[in-house]
């Protein structure tokens, strides 16, 4: 559990660290190609080791140094996702695509991940089937195949109903090695896709589109070995620009990029901060009176649902009456019971949460349900008065790397008391 002692101000810099939802993807990615694939600036959170271990369950061979990782993909045995595995994490998920369109066969689990809602993978299996995959689910498996006498999915038109993240990304490595063009219509446009295209085309795939809603991919008959960066992870940097909002202190969120952060720095600015860059890839939160704003999470660019909770946080000590409405998961409030045990006054409506800002919240122990739920409870306990504990932290180290130690750096008051797993 994590012992925070709230109301200390914060100040310096905090450099954030490479993107967990992007790394995750690009691993899945590397199935791709038999050559060998170098990803840098990967995360050390319990997703990625996951993640490895499903590789290499697969017969991948994966060496970790720092936060580079080298990846070997050369003896691949597609049918052997491991279950309780693939349950734990719903990104790996997302191979299904790239061991689809390598080897014409896949057997996955159905995926896990956080409690926040019933998340299906139907967007997936009709994409897969639109460029010629037989599919079926069989005992919580799914099994897929390249169908009749062809040995390569085959290029099709997609259009989603949702634009999906998982789907786009799916789809996108599905169509990397495909006959022919795919176009995703009503694609994803998160910065996370868009490194994925980048990534497949560093190795020789040919995509365009990848940050609108049209993606379009022309198959290629194998991909070459890569060397590539993962990008900066723009939660884990709001979720640092929300700490310096919500004690009141100025600080530097440093290796960012601003404009993955524009709906996260418009809300800050609506509620009374301001966010100025210090060079190209720092921004210097400076701190305001706090007032009430409105909120409704939607996909890229609009406000991001994985900082929905720790913008609550924000908003419960923040004068006046705000209002949160959650479109993208249907579950995705759980942490306002805990909220108000520390005083929040917060009433929920369906997918709407009415907030009334108070003066100050209070130290209490609370439990944290999900991944950004958690960091919110970390954030509302260094604003309030006297301790607060955080229970639950499997959550918070899914995500978040070494997110007590980059606070105290900044001068928090915050200590874990058991031993990471
Ligand atoms: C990704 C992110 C997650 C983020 C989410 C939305 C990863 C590993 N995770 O999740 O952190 O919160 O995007 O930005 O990148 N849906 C369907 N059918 C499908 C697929 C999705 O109904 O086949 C629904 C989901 O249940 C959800 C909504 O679409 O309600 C959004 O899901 P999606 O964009 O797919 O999110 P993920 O890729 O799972």
């Amino acid at each position: 559990m994590l012992e925070i002692w709230g109301r200390n101000p914060l100040q310096g810099k905090v450099e954030i660290s490479g993107a967990k939802n992007s790394a995750l993807v690009l691993m899945a990615g590397s199935l791709l190609c038999p050559e060998d694939c170098r990803l840098s600036n990967v995360p050390d959170l319990v997703d990625i080791r996951r993640m490895i271990q499903i590789l290499t369950a697969l017969g991948a061979k994966i060496s970790k140094t720092g936060n580079t990782l080298d990846i070997n993909v050369r003896e691949i045995n597609p049918t052997q996702a491991p279950y309780d595995l693939v349950s734990q994490l719903r990104a790996s998920f997302f191979a299904i695509g790239a061991l689809l369109a390598r080897f014409g066969v896949v057997r996955i689990p159905l995926p896990g991940g956080c409690a926040i809602g019933a998340r299906p993978v139907e967007l997936h299996v009709k994409g897969l089937q639109a460029m010629g995959a037989k599919v079926f689910i069989d005992s919580g498996i799914v099994h897929a195949h390249v169908q009749g006498n062809k040995s390569r999915l085959q290029g099709a038109k997609i259009y989603l109903d949702y634009p999906s993240v998982g789907a786009t990304e799916t789809l996108i490595m599905a169509a990397t090695l495909a006959e022919g063009e795919t176009i995703i219509e009503n694609a994803a446009q998160e910065p996370e896709i868009v490194d994925l295209a980048n990534f497949c085309c560093a190795m020789g795939a040919k995509i365009r589109g990848a940050g609108t809603n049209q993606v379009i991919i022309s198959g290629v008959e194998s991909l070459h070995s890569v060397d590539y960066p993962v990008i900066s992870d723009r939660i884990e940097a709001g979720t640092f620009l929300v700490a310096g909002a919500i004690t009141h202190s100025e600080i530097s969120v440093c290796s960012v990029v601003p404009e993955h952060l524009v709906p996260v720095i418009a809300k800050l600015e609506a509620i009374g901060c301001q966010v100025v860059a210090e060079s190209n890839n720092c921004l210097k939160l400076i701190p305001g009176e706090l007032k009430a704003t409105d909120i409704e999470t939607l996909p890229y660019p609009g406000f991001p649902t994985d900082m929905q909770a720790q913008f609550m946080a924000l908003l419960s000590v923040s004068e006046g009456h705000s209002l949160i409405t959650e479109t993208v998961f249907e579950n995705r409030l759980r942490h306002v019971a805990e909220l108000q045990r520390m005083g929040a006054n917060i009433r929920v409506k369906g997918n709407h949460a009415m907030i009334q800002g108070v003066p100050a919240l209070s130290g209490a122990p609370v439990m944290a349900t999900d991944l950004r739920a958690s960091a919110a409870l970390v954030l509302a306990g260094l604003a309030a008065q006297g301790k607060t504990i955080v229970r639950g932290l499997h959550h918070l180290d899914r995500g978040y790397e070494n997110l007590e130690a980059k606070l105290r750096g900044l001068g928090a008051k915050i200590q874990r008391i058991n031993q990471k797993i």
